[in-house]
């Protein structure tokens, strides 16, 4: 039997009064019950990265990286693949979230990246995009598959409760066997050789 894959799914926003924990809880529930994944939730706010991304803490890191920088680098590290979960907000992804990414390069190489999204119409469909855009820069690829939250709002219970996952239950598993095959794929070709610089 294959061994299990480190997931790191990634809660993008940061924002007081945030929906973002709801649908990361979801997913990685999701990914638990796979089968394929040891999943490790990663809050952005309790990650507290600095707010200014500074010389030593970047790629090379030729001096000591603060702690809270070292500590999210190591769970990005340990990761054989990530879910990022993101709101959109202006028709993009969160400024907390493009600085987590801006933090790291190693960390993300060679490993693939799931979108889940969410937000008005559109799903959040135009900041997962925008996300396409900026992953390759840190050589992480993102998958084609994605799971997609509009208007989440209108779909509380009474008590509270967000409806609209049992309908997203058969996208998800679509989602994560498109990502464990990618993960997999990564995993023995970083053993095989480094990426090319
Ligand atoms: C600053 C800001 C800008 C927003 N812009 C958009 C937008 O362009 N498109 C959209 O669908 N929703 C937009 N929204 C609504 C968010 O999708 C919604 O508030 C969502 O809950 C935000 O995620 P969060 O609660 O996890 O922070 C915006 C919300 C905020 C706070």
């Amino acid at each position: 039997m294959s061994e299990n894959l480190k997931l790191a799914v990634i809660i993008g926003s940061t924002r007081e009064g945030r929906w973002g924990p709801v649908p990361a809880a979801w997913v990685a529930e999701q990914a638990r019950e796979h089968g394929a994944f040891d999943v490790d939730l990663v809050d952005l706010v309790e990650a507290q990265l600095p707010q200014y991304v500074t010389e030593q803490d970047l790629w090379s890191r030729p001096g000591q990286p603060s702690e809270p920088v070292a500590t999210l680098g190591e769970r990005l590290h340990r990761a054989d693949a990530f879910v990022v979960v993101t709101p959109e907000y202006n028709h993009s992804y969160p400024a907390q979230l493009k600085h987590a990414v801006d933090y790291y390069m190693r960390e993300w190489q060679a490993k693939p990246v799931g979108l889940v999204s969410y937000g008005g119409g559109a799903g959040g469909v135009r900041a997962a995009e925008h996300l396409r855009q900026i992953f390759p820069e840190v050589r992480a690829t993102t998958i084609r598959h994605s799971l997609v939250f509009p208007m989440y709002w209108e779909k509380f219970d009474e008590n509270g409760d967000y409806t609209g996952f049992a309908d997203t239950e058969p996208y998800a598993k679509q989602f994560l066997d498109e990502l464990e095959w990618w993960a997999r794929a990564l995993v023995n070709a970083r053993k095989e050789a480094p990426l090319p610089a």
